[in-house]
This record gives structure tokens, sequence and C-alpha cells, in this order.
């Protein structure tokens, strides 16, 4: 296995991503590691060298809420109709249940979640949700089959990427789904991310990025197959996977084919293709960082908005810090208060827009652009402009 991987992308020393740091910790050396990504060349998966084990990523501490962000609400409310309408299913689990954003939109008793990050999970608790604080694997997948069944759907977005292990998860999901069930899935899309140049959807957390070559290859071997795909564009475009047993009598249909030979004629089965957005990547680094060198040295205010896991990875490794960004807004209660991962900028309280003060803001949730743009009209009305590093470093005008 060792053999096929190759090292395509040095990202530097990062602290982890979601790790915002509180007042009292901010003289403590925090935990960094080398973020480097390589591709296989069998199997063409896309993931990060160095991994942490899941209790260190996704504990009782987790910033995270689905709910912060009214894109991802709406995207699952949207899904939800579809789901119903679509495929109807008896009884539902969600894997990556986080506070219960996705769930709220079903019966309470059609619905389980499991959530690890036992912070968040409460949430949904409370709101009268059968939820479990536990990761997934196969003795969870036993303990639910046993509770609760077989699954006519199993759904789960921007989690499975998250564990490294991803043949027992497949095969644990395999364990628990129905026959003529489907699971849906929702990932950031290799595709989009090297196509736009978005390195930042490589953190600790995405130990992969999948593409729907190398997702189906995974599949495969579990005896699952992708058999529908939809192009979304949260999370700075992602894909949902449609996916079904082998001897499921569901039909593959075309718009499976159709990414497959959009993502191999792009390349995504080749080295090179891995070794040009390298080469791109350091090029976006100079000039991020020329950009605010040039803002700063002309005494313009700079904020961010949205201390994002993304930023983290692109303000680490571009070396911008609280020398540059006075400071971030977030609505985020836990990630109020608390300074960015690595660079320490402090991140305040999203009030009531951006003050008067401020003449750039750098767009940390560049994901959820379209958002934010409509909710700072005051901000662009008035000249504040927008900086974003991608697809390459420029100024929103
Ligand atoms: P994400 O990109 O990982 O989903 O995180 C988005 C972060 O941005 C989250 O901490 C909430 C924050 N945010 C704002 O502060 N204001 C906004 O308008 C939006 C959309 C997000």
């Amino acid at each position: 296995m060792k053999n096929n991987l190759v090292e395509f992308l040095d990202l530097g020393f990062q602290p982890l991503a979601n790790s915002f740091i509180p007042i009292n910790n901010i003289r403590k050396k925090e935990r960094k590691y080398k973020l480097k990504i390589s591709f296989n060349k069998k199997n063409f998966l896309v993931s990060i060298k160095n991994t942490f084990s899941s209790n260190e990523m996704f504990n009782d501490t987790y910033p995270y809420r689905s709910s912060m962000s009214k894109s991802v609400s709406k995207s699952f409310k949207e899904l939800s109709n579809k789901i119903k309408k679509k495929l109807n299913p008896k009884n539902i689990l969600e894997i990556g249940s986080n506070d219960g954003t996705f769930m709220n939109y079903f019966n309470k008793k059609k619905i389980v979640g499991i959530e690890p990050c036992s912070n968040v999970e409460k949430i949904t608790k409370r709101k009268g949700f059968k939820t479990y604080p536990l990761y997934w694997n196969k003795k969870t997948s036993d303990f639910l089959k046993k509770k609760h069944g077989e699954f006519d759907l199993i759904y789960s977005a921007n989690t499975l990427s998250h564990i490294k292990n991803l043949n027992s998860v497949f095969k644990s999901i395999y364990n628990c789904l129905s026959k003529e069930g489907s699971l849906i899935i929702e990932d950031p899309s290799l595709l989009d991310c090297l196509k736009t140049n978005t390195y930042d959807q490589f953190y600790n957390e995405h130990i992969y990025v999948f593409s729907c070559i190398a997702l189906n290859e995974v599949l495969k071997k579990n005896k699952l197959q992708i058999y529908r795909i939809e192009k979304i564009k949260l999370h700075g475009g992602s894909i949902r996977y449609y996916i079904k047993k082998t001897t499921s009598k569901k039909k593959i249909e075309k718009s499976f084919f159709k990414q497959i030979l959009d993502e191999e004629k792009f390349g995504l089965k080749k080295l090179n293709t891995y070794l040009n957005f390298s080469k791109r990547v350091k090029k976006s680094k100079k000039k991020l960082i020329k950009l605010f060198s040039s803002l700063k040295k002309q005494e313009f205010k700079i904020i961010g908005y949205g201390a994002t896991a993304k930023s983290t990875t692109v303000l680490n490794y571009c070396e911008i810090d609280n020398k540059y960004i006075d400071y971030f807004l977030d609505t985020t209660p836990d990630k109020q208060n608390k300074f960015t991962p690595g660079t320490k900028i402090k991140i305040l309280k999203y009030k009531n827009g951006i003050e008067n003060d401020v003449d750039y803001v750098f767009l940390g949730a560049w994901n959820f652009k379209k958002e934010i743009f409509k909710k700072e009209k005051k901000f662009i009305d008035r000249g504040g402009k927008f900086i974003t590093h991608n697809p390459y470093p420029k100024i929103i005008k």
C-alpha cells in the first residue's frame, strides 16, 4: 500500500484545524503536525499523511455547528423533502448528526443519529431526538441494528471522509443497510478542489478528499456501488453520492458515469495533475502574502469573517497572523473569545455587521460567500472590500 502513495503537496506545520485557543491557554505550546498530501496511484485516493485518532479530533469540545449556516439548513431541508418523496424510508440513520440540523426535518420516531462529540450530541437529544454519543464502527453498527433493525436510509454529511479506515466504515454500513436501502453521503469534491485551488480542503479532519473515481473503488471492495450523484455548492463544491448494495435492483444513473468521465478528463487518475496543482498552490501562497503585505503597508484595517477550519490551513500555510488581521468575526459560540489555531487572531462574536472602521475583510468562510455578501450589503455599499484566496488571491470588487 505504502509504495503506491506519492506525496504531492506540503502545507507546512499546522495546528489541529478546530483547536481554537481559550485565552488562558494562549501562551501554551500548541500541538502541530506536518500537513502533507498524498495520491494513491493504485486506488486514486487522495489523503493526508499524518493523521490523528478520532477522539483527539472529535470530542466534547468540538466547536462546529451545522445550524450556524442558513445554506446548510436549506440544503438539508431540500434533501429531506426529496428523500421523503423519492425514497420514502421507514427508518433512517444519520452518521455524524452534529446538532441535529438534518434530523430536524424528520419525524422523531423515524430517525436515529450518532454523534461522538457529546457537546453537540446533547443539543440534538434535548430536542427530543434519539441520538447516541458514538463513533462509527462495526460495534456501533451491530448495536444499532440490534436495537433499531436495518436502515432503509443511511445519511452522512462531511463525516465518512474523516475516518481513516474506509473499509471498516463501509463494511459497517453494509452490515445495517437494508437490501434495497440507500446510503447518501456528501463530501467536498476533489475535482472542484483542484479546479478552484482550494487547498484549504486539506486539514487534519479531512483525512480524505474524495473523487467519485476513488470513492467508487473503495465501495466496490465492500459490495457497494454509487448509482447517482448530485453536485452541490456547499462547502466550496461537494458531491452528494447515492449508494446502493451491488446486489440491489436500483439502476445506475447517467450522472454517475458523467462524473467519472469528467474526472478522468481532468486527469484525476494521473500523478501529474496533482503535481501541477501543487505548483499552483505555491504560487497562491506568494500572491496572498503579497496582497496582505501591500494592504498592511497602506495601513488598511483588515479583519477576518468566519474562523473556519479551512482558514486554519490557509493562514498557517501563508503565515498570515495577528499582525495582518486584527480579529475574526464568527457566529459560532464555541469559537467566540478564543484565538485562531497557530496564528492567534482573536475571534469576536458577530453582532450587527462589520464595524465602520474596517476596510478589508478576509473571507475565512468563502464557501458561504453569497450568503455573507447578502448579509453585509451595508459594508459593501460603503466601499468595504473582501479578500479571498480562491481560485486565486484577489480583492473582490
Ligand atoms: P464551515 O466553513 O466549516 O462550515 O464554517 C463556517 C464558519 O463560519 C462557522 O464558524 C460559522 C461562520 N459563519 C459566520 O460567522 N457568519 C456567516 O454568515 C456564515 C455563513 C458562517
